[in-house]
């Protein structure tokens, strides 16, 4: 199979994920047009070229945290990870150290916190999300601070569970229960099947401990009976306040917003709207991303996700107002399309990318990207 964009990969992974497995992936909350506005607000942007400049040298390289990355993207959090392929969060964190670029493991992850940052010690960050019991938090957070995590990003975005209909229709929540529509799914998909069932049918290994204190027996519904409708910006400083390290907010997308968690020390803010998970009518961060800019000033942190499936994508986040970008779906397509090797196709495919982008416009490294911001259209 040729991989000429991350779009080739969707239609392999439909075919070798069972239709609730791709459902979870692949589905948006609502009717699913805020999802793929999400993109298409990043099609919408055309980038000014100039032209007769020397770009024979490339330079994707940029600093974030006081660290110096090799290109200005790292692998968003994916709860449920390794449900789309057995070892994919292994992959995706091999795949970035190999790249120079972090890698983020989800609270509803499928590793631990405490194996995965053997597969990336210097690049793993750990995202959280807020139990509705303050012991298991603060025991999280704990684990991740001795387990000796840089960067904690607080997931903010799911005040409560969403609603996303493909997952409603097909009984995620319970989609481990046998019913002869899930043995059909398993049969007519026997790779997924025989490969996920041979390496162990994955477990949210942070979360299983608590899920075994409060005797929980279905995996998918566990993670949404924990989220915290009552956690709010005192809650959120009482938990940097707590941590030693970087802090990032995953999740904003008011302007207002990213002052307060700037004025609260946080060290970064994450503009999300969770690659429209949570709500259709959330606007896309591409479009929103300059505004915010412009309210918390040129050197605070800004990270941007939701949408992105190209190297040309990044280029437009970039120059809207972003300092980096976190890469979602369009990793796990790779992975669920071509196994644990499409983590690094994925993270080179969309560098290729970003590189022959900013050729084709007249810049040589990120930096001069951003300052030069070189958008000629945004809706
Ligand atoms: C299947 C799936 C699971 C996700 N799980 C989490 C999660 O556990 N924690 C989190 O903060 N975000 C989660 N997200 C949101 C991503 O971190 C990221 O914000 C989003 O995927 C970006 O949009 P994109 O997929 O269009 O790139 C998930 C996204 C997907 C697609």
């Amino acid at each position: 199979m040729n991989i000429a964009t991350i779009s080739d990969l969707r239609a392999p992974a439909k075919r070798r994920l069972p239709g609730f497995v791709f459902d979870y992936l692949d589905g948006g909350a609502g009717t699913e047009v805020g999802m793929q506005r999400n993109t298409a607000a990043f099609d919408d942007i055309r980038l000014k070229p100039r032209m007769l400049v020397n770009i024979e040298e490339r330079d994707l390289s940029t600093t974030l945290f006081g660290r110096r990355w090799s290109l200005p993207f790292g692998t968003a959090p994916v709860g449920f990870c390794n449900l789309m392929c057995p070892g994919a969060e292994e992959a995706i964190a091999r795949a970035a150290v190999a790249a120079g670029i972090p890698c983020t493991l989800s609270t509803a992850g499928t590793t631990s916190i405490e194996n995965y940052i053997r597969f990336a010690p210097q690049n793993a960050w750990f995202q959280l999300y807020v139990s509705r019991f303050d012991n298991i938090t603060h025991d999280i957070v704990d684990r991740a601070d001795r387990a000796g995590y840089e960067t904690l990003v607080v997931t903010v975005d799911i005040p409560l569970a969403a609603r996303r209909p493909r997952d409603l229709r097909n009984n995620f929540s319970v989609a481990l229960k046998v019913s002869p529509k899930f043995v059909w799914e398993l049969v007519s998909h026997p790779y997924w099947s025989f490969t996920t069932l041979f390496a162990g049918v994955p477990k949210f290994e942070t979360m299983q401990r608590y899920m075994d204190a409060t005797g929980t027996k279905q995996v998918a519904g566990f993670v949404s009976s924990q989220v915290s409708g009552s956690f709010d910006w005192d809650a959120l400083k009482r938990l940097r306040d707590g941590w030693k390290r970087r802090f990032v907010v995953k999740g904003l997308l008011a302007a207002e917003d990213a002052v307060r968690a700037r004025d609260l020390g946080c060290d970064g803010v994450v503009i999300s709207n969770h690659g429209g998970r949570q709500l259709d009518s959330l606007p896309a961060p591409i479009e929103v991303i300059s505004e915010i800019r412009a309210a918390v000033g040129e050197k605070f942190p800004l990270i941007l996700d939701s949408g992105i499936r190209s190297g040309e994508h990044i280029a437009k986040a970039l120059a809207a107002g972003a300092d980096f970008c976190l890469i979602g779906r369009a990793v796990m397509y790779a992975v669920s399309a071509l196994g644990r090797r499409g983590a690094k196709i994925a993270i080179d495919l969309l560098a290729d990318e970003l590189s022959r982008t900013l050729a084709q416009i007249g810049h040589t490294n990120i930096a001069s990207l951003k300052t030069a911001a070189p958008i000629l259209r945004a809706r």
